[in-house]
């Protein structure tokens, strides 16, 4: 982009019609917070300062934002807006931190997490000389929303707020989605001359950009191509849709990469999930953030993975087993009723049905090692920490207790499992 960038983030609102204490911004969508997504969108945009606008709960905020963010941008700003009197009251506040900026400022909420990349670029080169170019949408349903006023020939000339609108306005279907492109120049000023004309007695950051039309300016707007992207979170109601449509955009990216997902709408896979070709995802899983799942495994039906599991090529993990940084070696399977966590399972280990890793003693996480090629057999419980050497078996309802050591080929049973005698392996069968 040719002028520089800043990104002001409006996220100090409580969220009221949310009807949690947790603070809207931080609301969970596939795996990132509403914030998070935002501003994750802006960032390809590379803007040279990024500055949130907190209040409710800011230490909060800023933290999981701080956190989730690292990495991201070079540095998050974070100014206190005070108790909240409106948008146009918030990027007041931002404003002051970037005295000293100028260029471009690009406005986006806090609680409209789908917005893309390409759209807000399209945005900020739309604006050309004008002093702010905005974004507009035809949603199917525009209540809650501002409408986008126009003339006689069409022309943009102000958005009016759902409960500010007179009958006729209510009736009109283009809103406005909430993203705004500034030059900072122009933009000052008319902050400046802000007034609290409105039902809600707040100051409405759409004014601003109604002075600029006022004062004789054109301001162009770019009209979403896909109204899912303007999609805002107000309600718990348009949460769980917003999170349908960013798990629908999850998924088409796995199927374009030949991930067999079986049934999409059944399939609970997050943000920051990798998946290799030719791997199938069978009914009900639920895969968190932080999975890396090679190729050619098998997920579900009804699985869980969490963060930090990790499954190398040709592993599979079946119905109700669940996986918590656990590392399956290549084509290792638990296929039926199992806890595997914090544990490193070898190549072509077999877990048997209603295996349990007791990784937890109440205080600390410890891990369970198991060998290549060991078959656990059904119900064994090992309490960590432990080691499974390779080709060591165990028998079923074996219960391997803390601390054990299991040798490469033994085979142990009983409860506790106690070592029976060392295994006698078949030769390596030779593939056709
Ligand atoms: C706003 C727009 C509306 C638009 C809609 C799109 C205004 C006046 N209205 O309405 O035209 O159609 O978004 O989703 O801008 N916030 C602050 N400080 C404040 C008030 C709000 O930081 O003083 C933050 C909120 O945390 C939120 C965002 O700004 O993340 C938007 O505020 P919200 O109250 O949700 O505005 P809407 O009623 O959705
Ligand atoms: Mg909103």
């Amino acid at each position: 982009m040719s002028r520089p960038l800043a990104v002001i983030c409006l996220a100090a609102g409580l969220g009221k019609r949310t009807k949690v204490s947790l603070p809207k911004v931080l609301l969970p969508l596939c795996g990132r917070t509403l914030a998070q997504s935002a501003l994750l969108a802006t960032a390809p945009l590379e803007p040279a300062r990024v500055v949130v606008v907190l209040h409710h709960q800011k230490d909060k905020v800023q933290k999981a934002l701080t956190e989730s963010l690292a990495g991201t941008f070079g540095r998050l700003e974070f100014v206190d807006q005070g108790a909240p009197k409106g948008t146009g009251h918030a990027v007041q506040v931002a404003m002051q931190a970037l005295a000293d900026f100028r260029g471009d400022v690009l406005v986006v909420y806090g609680d409209c997490p789908l917005i893309t990349t390409q759209t807000l670029y399209e945005l900020c080169e739309l604006r050309g000389d004008a002093p702010c170019s905005v974004l507009t949408a035809f949603p199917e349903d525009a209540t809650g929303l501002g409408r986008i006023l126009r003339d006689d020939d069409e022309r943009f000339i102000g958005i009016r707020e759902h409960k500010d609108c007179s009958d006729d306005e209510l009736a009109i279907d283009e809103i406005n989605a909430g993203f705004y492109c500034f030059d900072s120049e122009a933009l000052r000023p008319a902050l400046a001359s802000l007034k609290p004309n409105n039902a809600q007695g707040e100051l409405y950051l759409t004014d601003v950009v109604a002075t600029f039309v006022q004062r004789g300016a054109e301001v162009p707007t770019l009209q979403a191509e896909d109204a899912s992207e303007i999609t805002g979170v107000n309600s718990l109601v348009d949460l769980a849709l917003a999170r349908a449509l960013m798990q629908e955009r999850i998924l088409w990216e796995h199927l374009q990469n030949g991930v067999l997902i079986v049934d999409p709408s059944a399939t609970w896979i997050d943000h920051g999930v990798t998946i290799g070709a030719d791997t199938k995802i069978l009914p009900g899983p639920v895969i968190g953030t932080g999975c890396a799942i090679g190729s050619h495994c098998e997920v579900g039906p009804f699985a869980h993975l969490r963060a930090g599991t990790v499954l190398e090529d040709g592993a599979e993990i079946g119905n109700f087993v669940e996986a918590k940084k656990t590392r399956m070696g290549a084509g290792a399977k638990a296929k039926h009723l199992t806890y595997l966590g914090d544990a490193v399972v070898g190549a072509k280990a077999n877990i048997g049905a209603g295996t349990i890793t007791a990784n937890y003693d109440g205080v600390h996480k410890h891990e369970t090692r198991i060998g290549a090629r060991a078959f656990l057999g059904s119900g064994t419980v090992v309490v960590a920490p432990s080691e499974i050497g390779d080709d060591a078996m165990t028998g079923a309802g074996a219960i391997v207790k803390r601390g054990s050591k299991i040798g490469p080929r033994e085979v142990w049973v009983g409860v506790p499992a106690r070592l029976l005698k060392q295994r006698e392996l078949a030769p390596a069968k030779e593939k056709a």
